[in-house]
């Protein structure tokens, strides 16, 4: 274990060497970052070449994966508390057993401290309690938070802790049932200036009865056969998608008033049931407000060759037993097919909560957590008794375009598209008479006398066209397209 004044050392020893995101991006160039992006390591080593400077030293303890003479670190004061914590071993020659990686938000720079990412191709099955560094799901998850300043917030499953690192709480409490992952999570957070009340145990049993304005997370959601060794970053020991369903299940019981869940999961195609209605039993009982987006949907085939290569064993002679017996586990299961996607609930005590759950596999703008939340800041709007829906004024959303599509020379557009460049990037096909309302919606005259000079531009009865497209304007508040003045 690093104490907490080795870790005051560590944090004073790497902002000496310069191992910062700036002094990386300074030293190692552009073509050396994205390599390390791609877990390549040649490119910064060629950049490096002979260097022994502190610098150097660090990039190739921390990042690089390489062994470093002893004289390099001479002038570290932390040396001697990661040498009793074992983060760094050797006498002459050291070397780092976790990866530390400068690391930056919104909110702050820091570093990530984790197991070490096999790097150069390396291939071979991690330990089973491998603690994750930042992955591209941790930066996805972190981005569907929507933004605001959260008086309490839970990172659920925090593994090396990068959710903790962006999220703007005044408390934050961060869990795992890997030992090893809060003690990685406490350097991480630690270096970085986060205080995080950090616990161990499963899903929401270290947080009984408490709640919170925010739970963000990515749980162990592979549904790999049961038997087979776990990794405990990416498998839980609940069968199939138990345990993602446990995740929103049991959330709401330990949401604030207002406060939201946000997860990233997959689920599980079964027995010809449509997966929407699926995950519609799950949330329901929780009487939450949710926005479900499935991003991918994936053939057993696909799904198990992406988790059998995470786990290094694409090549290896097991291979294709372990695909065959994971195949046979979906049959047996009757899981035939999995969804990737988002999950995002808030606890608004509505009567008659609203539950939107959409297949959503196109672009979006990211960060799309400020898009979760005017999702959920529309309902109310959307839903006002139509007296006073039409009598406010609204605006339209800010990037909004319209787009006309028809054969060349047509006197008339085919098609007339409203498409957001923000967000989720939605579009809609829009008639002429809520393209030409939407169009006027600029705050200064209430919708219902919108909708009368649009009648009678197109000679139409006004209230004949008013029943018409009161339910689009509706949708298009409850999307985003149309805000409040
Ligand atoms: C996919 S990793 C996510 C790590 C990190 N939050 C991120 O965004 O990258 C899942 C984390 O959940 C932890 N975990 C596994 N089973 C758990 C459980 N039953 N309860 C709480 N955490 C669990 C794992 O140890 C791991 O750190």
């Amino acid at each position: 274990m690093l104490l907490s004044v080795d870790i005051e050392r560590l944090r004073d020893d790497l902002l000496a060497a310069g191992y910062t995101l700036d002094g990386l991006a300074e030293r190692l160039g552009q073509p050396a970052l994205a390599g390390l992006a791609r877990n390549s390591s040649v490119a910064a080593a060629r950049s490096l070449g002979a260097a022994d400077d502190p610098q150097a030293a660090a990039i190739r303890l921390w990042l690089l994966q390489q062994p470093v003479p002893a004289a390099s670190l001479t002038g570290w004061a932390s040396l001697p508390g990661l040498l009793a914590a074992g983060l760094v071993t050797g006498t002459t020659e050291l070397r780092a057993t976790v990866e530390l990686k400068p690391h930056g938000s919104d909110r702050r720079e820091g570093w990530i401290c984790s197991d070490a990412t096999p790097l150069d191709g390396l291939a071979g099955r991690p330990r089973d309690d491998f603690v994750l560094g930042a992955s591209p799901a941790s930066t996805t998850l972190s981005q569907l938070v929507p933004p605001g300043s959260y008086p309490r917030a839970l990172d659920l499953g925090t593994g090396c802790g990068i959710q903790a690192l962006h999220l703007d709480a005044d408390e934050i409490v961060a869990t795992d049932l890997n030992p090893r992952a809060l003690e990685l999570a406490r350097i991480t957070l630690g270096l970085s200036g986060v205080a995080a009340d950090l616990r161990i145990g499963s899903l929401y049993e270290p947080v009984a009865g408490e709640v919170f304005d925010l739970i963000a997370t990515n749980p162990p959601y592979v549904m790999s056969p049961p038997g087979d060794a776990r990794l405990t970053y990416r498998e839980g020991r609940i069968a199939a998608d138990g345990l993602v369903r446990q995740v929103v299940t049991g959330g709401a019981a330990h949401l604030a008033e207002h406060g939201v869940l946000t997860v990233l999961g997959n689920w599980a195609v079964t027995g010809g049931q449509p997966w929407a209605e699926r995950l519609a039993e799950w949330i329901r009982p929780t009487g939450c407000d949710a926005l479900v987006l499935q991003r991918e949907l994936l053939d057993p085939f696909e799904y198990i060759e992406i988790w059998l290569t995470d786990a290094g064993l694409a090549g290896t002679p097991d291979y294709l037993d372990r695909y065959h017996r994971w195949l046979d586990y979906f049959a047996a299961s009757g899981i035939e097919a999995v969804g990737m996607g988002w999950i995002a609930l808030r606890n608004s005590g509505r009567e008659q909560p609203e539950l939107r759950i959409e297949d959503w596999p196109h672009a979006v703008h990211q960060p799309v957590g400020a898009a979760f939340g005017d999702f959920f800041e529309a309902i109310e709007p959307s839903r006002l008794p139509t007296p006073e829906f039409l009598s406010r004024r609204w605006i339209t959303a800010s990037g909004l375009v319209q787009e006309t599509i028809g054969a060349p020379g047509a006197a008339d557009p085919q098609h007339l598209v409203l498409r957001q460049q923000s967000g989720f990037g939605r579009a809609v096909e829009a008639g002429t008479a809520v393209a030409a309302i939407v169009g006027a919606c600029d705050g200064e005259l209430p919708l219902g006398v919108l909708v009368g000079a649009v009648a009678g531009l197109l000679e139409a009865d006004p209230e004949a066209l008013r029943d018409e497209v009161l339910q689009p304007l509706r949708r298009l508040v409850a999307d985003g397209y149309l805000l409040p003045s």
